[in-house]
Order: C-alpha cells, then structure tokens, then sequence
C-alpha cells in the first residue's frame, strides 16, 4: 500500500528543488547554452546526450528516451514509485509531510524498500553501539586497531559488531515489534530449516554497513576476526541490495571521484578503509564479485568520460584474473581504465599501512593500460618462442573481440601485432574469427524458433523498440503539431476545432494531443504539470523530448503546418480511394478488407464532422 502525497505538498516539492542539483549527485552536467548535459546514467554512452533544462525542470536522453521531471528522475534512477520519490525528495528539500508520522500500523503500510531501510538502520544502530559499549565490543576494536583503524574512521564508516549468540538481531526487532518476516528480507536472520523461527545472519564479526549512492543504507558485510571460514559474509541479495550495481564507499567517494575526475577501485573492505584513512578518498571497493558493466556505468557518471579508473586489485592470480575480465567493460565504456601492479604478496591495504601514502601515489603514477598490461602478463608467462605467440595470441584476441569499437579494435590490433612481430594481417584474421562465431551464436539465439527466451525479452519491447523517433513525413507532422501543442498553447483552439488529432494514427501523440486539448485552462500549461498527469512512460518521455528542443513558434507557422497537415490527409484520402479500386481490380480480398475498414474510420470522421457543422 502506498501513501497518498497531497497535492499541494507536491508542489512544495517541486517549488523547493532543483533538477539539475538533483541530477547532479549521478552525472557530472556541464553547462551549454541554456541546458546541461552529461551522460545517461541510464543507458551506456560515450558522448553526452543526456540534457536537463533547468528552466523547465525537466530532463531528456537523447540516446535511450528516458525523460521526465524530478520525480521521474529520482523513480528511475531508485527503481521507486511516486509516492517514495516524492518523500525522499521531500526530506532533502525539508518540506514536511504529516504522513511520515511512524505509529506502528502506519510503519506496516508503507512500502517495502521503505521497511527494509529501516530495518537495517535500526541494525546498524545496534551493532555499532555494540562495538563501541559492549564488553564483547572491545575485542573488536581491538581489532580493527591491530588493522590501522582509527576511532574517526570507525564513526566515518558506521562500522559495528555483532555479538555472539544467535537472537541477538531476532530479539531486537522483537522487541520493537517489527515483522521478522521482514528482517528476513533484509537478509538479517535467515529462517531455521522446516521451523518456523529465526536466527542471526551475522554473528560474531565486524560489520561494515553498505550505502549507495545516495546514502541509503542496503546491505552489510562482516568479517570474522580469526581465521574461521568464511572469512567474509555478506548481505544476500534483497529488493534494496543489487550487488551488480553497489559498491562499499561509493557514498564517501562521490564528491572525491568528481573533483578528481579519477577513482581507485579495491577489491577490500579493508583496502578501501585504508585507503580512505589515508586521504586517497576517491576510492571504492567491489564486493566479492567481479566488476560489472553497471558498476563502470555509475562510476562513469560521476569522473566522466574523460575520467580515469585506477584498478588496484591483488597481485595474486585471481586478482589478475578479474582485472582482465574487465578489459571488455572499460573499452566499451569509452574509459581510460589502467591497472596498477603491487609487489606480490601485498593488496592495497598492506601495501599502504607498509609503505606509506605516498609511495602508494607514486606506484599510481606507473600505472598501466589495460590492454598493454594484458598483453605484457601474457608475453612474461608465454614467451616469444613461436609456441609461446601463438598461445598469446589466443589469449589476446578475446579481449580484442570484445572491443565493439572498430577503430579502437584496429589501433589496439596494429599495436598488438608489432608489439609480438606478427603480421597485421594475420592477427585480424584471428580476431575475425572468433567474433565470427561469436557473433553468429547471438544471432542463432535470437532468431531459433525453439528459443525460450520470450519474444520481447529479446530486444526490447516493440512498444521501446519505436521509441521516440517519428519515421516518415506523417509521423513527423503527427510529432509536430503536438510539440507546437505543447510549446504554443494559443495554437489548442485551432487544433480542437479542426479536429486535427482525429487524424492521427500514432495513439501515443494522439494521447498527449487529447490530454492538453482537456486542460480547463489552456493558456497557463505547465510542462512539468503535463508531464506529472501522463501515466504512461513512454508518453512521459515524448513529452520531455518535445519540450526540451527550443523551437520558436508564432501563430502563422502553427497555421501553415496545420495547412501541410490537412493538405496530406486528403492526399492520403485519394491515395486510399485508388487503393481500393486497385485492390477491387486485382480481387486481392484482404487487402481490400483492410482498406475499406480505414476508409470506413475515415468516413466515421467526415460524418461527425458534418453532424456538428449542423448543431
Ligand atoms: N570477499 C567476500 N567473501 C569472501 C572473501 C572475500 O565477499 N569469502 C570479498 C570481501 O569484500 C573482501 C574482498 O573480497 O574484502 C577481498 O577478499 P580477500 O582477498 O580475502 O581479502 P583480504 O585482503 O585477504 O582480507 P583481509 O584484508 O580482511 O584479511
Ligand atoms: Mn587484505
């Protein structure tokens, strides 16, 4: 169940913030002209064509169709509705809404992800007290001290501990009496086997708290403090908690990684800690799985294209591994990312607390390209002998197959080849190949009849698929007229009177056409108003493309696209006319249905039209 957000509460909202701050705690914006761009946090690009308006309060991509107002900002970029939204923006802005007070049954009814939050803020509370005034507590700091842990970076981090015992956690929330079913969900307590109670997920560790970006809390890590296994446990995946796309400090590195246009990525907790403890602020960590294409996104978003990424993962073999894993991902995000080599033995955290900051730095200095790197590994345990290229060629080409860029591909293939003196020529051949069968092996799973994946999981939806490119000299005049609609309101009456979208074959601009013609008062419309009255996304998102475009117009231009659009329709009216004789001729029978139940809509008009001339 959802809480109803009033009205005017609403507005308070929308008087009170301002998109492009909003938008800006994702994506680096830059100012042209009068609107910003940056690129899309929610789709993958490498030129900015993600655009806010800071006039209309609205922003528009460009690249993927995404587009809205601040609510529908915060909604994407959180996977939240409306009401969610407008709360979360309502307490950044400090407008109040009664609503929030928290009895318990109101607690109960507010949504998921809301409870879950809570959930774990009243856990990070108590472990956190637990560490610092519980006799048990102590030997965690101690802890934490033996690993250069300070008492600031403790509080920086909400670091805690989580006692031993199996209900300590389940007491707790007991005790406030909130639903354990929902602790579960928060991954918290894990329900016994073929028993309907719980226990304590985390017992006996340090607990490290995980925000996203947006300083929300969505999951835990804890570490033992011996040598028992697992060394590390983490969150399950919840509704909050997407390990894909969250990363341990990325909250505290924000505003660091901005100014810097760089970040380091560690693979630790305690790496970044360090790290973080000694002034290299501009650092985050993975959490126990290899770095995705949504991690490089949401980093990128932050330093930019022209940003770097310094990847100091361990020197050990797996570290390696997972740095090579990612070549894929940083080339086809446009990033400059290199990797930088530690001693054997150390990772980012050993390294620092042995040889200080500073050398850390200067080690950064060296770091290298991802691909050289590649190569360079590959050439140290292969050789130069003719077995021994052969076998690094075979490693290689996969990482350059999965450049998708082709003059990137071929620089990086002419540098390659020289680089292990083999032909240009036949290390393209080789590449060819592979993404030869590659390539084919998508296309045979996108297109087998027996394939089990659903049909519009494959490319997107046909709806998404349209998108908010207009084709065609019709479509276009559809497109038009609506967005001369939108951004000239004395133009509606002429419209209505008309009756020009009884005309339209797109349902979409019909909508939006049908929804400004209702407005009761037609000469004050407000863009982010219509966009908050459209339900549908898709029409959300043509109306923000629409109105992010500076288009002057003046009555007679409407007048003369209005005359175009008039002009065509009796053409087509002609058109259809012969059609149907056409068909009539050539006894095509389907066809001939088809066009006479178009002319029949056709003729519905006419009479309408003719029945209100007469009124
Ligand atoms: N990790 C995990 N689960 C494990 C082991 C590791 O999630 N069972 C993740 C943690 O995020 C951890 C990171 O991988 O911080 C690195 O693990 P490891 O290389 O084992 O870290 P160490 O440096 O050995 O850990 P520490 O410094 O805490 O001893
Ligand atoms: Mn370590």
């Amino acid at each position: 169940m959802t809480i109803f957000i009033p009205e005017d509460k609403v507005l308070e909202i929308k008087n009170a913030a301002d998109i492009v701050e909003i938008v800006s705690e994702n994506v680096l914006l830059k100012k042209t002209g009068k609107n910003y761009v940056g690129l899309c946090p929610f789709h993958t690009e490498k030129t900015p064509s993600f655009t806010v308006s800071p006039q209309k309060q609205i922003f528009y991509c460009f690249g993927c169709a995404a587009g809205g107002n601040i609510f529908s900002f915060s909604m994407k970029r959180d996977g939240i509705p409306f009401p969610e939204a407008a709360r979360i923006l309502a307490a950044q802005y400090g407008v109040h809404i009664p609503a929030q007070n928290m009895s318990i049954g109101q607690e109960q009814r507010r949504s998921e992800r809301e409870d879950l939050l809570v959930v774990n803020r009243h856990a990070m509370d108590f472990f956190h007290k637990k560490l610092l005034d519980s006799p048990s507590g102590k030997r965690a700091v101690s802890y934490l001290e033996k690993r250069g842990i300070n008492n600031e970076t403790i509080e920086t981090f909400g670091l805690g501990y989580a006692p031993e015992g199996w209900n300590n956690i389940v007491d707790l929330f007991l005790r406030k009496k909130i639903s354990l079913d929902v602790v579960e969900k928060a991954g918290l307590i894990v329900k016994k086997e073929k028993r309907s109670n719980f226990y304590d997920r985390f017992r006996n560790r340090i607990i490290f708290p995980i925000f996203n970006l947006n300083n929300h809390l969505i999951g835990f890590g804890g570490r033992v403090m011996n040598d028992e296994k697992p060394k590390y446990l983490n969150s399950p995946e919840t509704p909050i908690y997407n390990k894909r796309r969250s990363l341990y400090g990325l909250h505290l590195a924000k505003q660091k990684c901005r100014e810097n246009k760089t970040v380091y990525i560690v693979e630790g907790y305690f790496d970044l800690l360090t790290l973080y403890q000694n002034g290299i602020q501009n650092s985050v960590a993975t959490l126990g799985t290899s770095l995705t294409p949504e991690h490089v996104q949401i980093l990128r978003s932050l330093i930019g294209t022209d940003g770097s990424v310094i990847l100091v993962f361990d020197s050990d073999d797996a570290g390696m591994k997972a740095a090579l894993r990612s070549i894929g991902i940083f080339l086809n995000a446009g990033i400059d990312a290199r990797i930088m080599v530690l001693p054997s033995g150390h990772d980012p955290d050993s390294y620092i607390l042995e040889f200080g900051q500073e050398s850390f730095l200067d080690l950064a200095k060296k770091a290298q390209g991802l691909m050289s790197f590649l190569i360079n590994v590959s050439i140290d345990k292969h050789g130069l002998s003719v077995e021994g290229k052969i076998r690094v060629l075979s490693e290689v080409r996969e990482a350059l197959v999965s450049i998708d860029d082709s003059v990137a591909r071929s620089l990086y293939i002419k540098d390659f080849s020289e680089r292990i003196g083999i032909e240009e020529t036949a290390v393209l051949e080789k590449v060819r190949e592979l993404s030869f069968r590659s390539r084919g092996s998508t296309q045979r799973k996108n297109f087998s009849d027996n394939d089990p994946v659903p049909k519009h999981n494959r490319a997107g939806s046909a709806e998404e698929d349209k998108g908010n490119t207009f084709h065609g000299k019709w479509a276009r005049l559809e497109w038009q007229v609506v967005s001369m609609m939108l951004q000239f309101p004395p133009i509606l009456s002429e419209i209505g009177n008309r009756d020009i979208l009884d005309y339209f074959e797109d349902n979409r601009l019909k909508a939006i056409g049908q929804l400004l013609l209702s407005q009761k008062d037609r000469s004050n419309i407000n863009l982010v108003d219509v966009i908050n009255l459209i339900k549908d996304k898709g029409q959300k998102s043509i109306v923000a493309s629409m109105a992010i475009v500076e288009n002057e117009w003046d009555y007679d231009g409407c007048l003369n696209i209005l005359a175009r659009f008039e002009s065509i329709r009796s053409k087509k009216e002609k058109t259809l006319i012969n059609k149907i004789k056409e068909a009539e001729e050539n006894n095509d029978f389907e066809l001939l249905v088809k066009l006479l139940k178009k002319k029949q809509k056709m003729a519905v008009l006419v009479e309408k039209k003719k029945m209100a001339l007469l009124k």
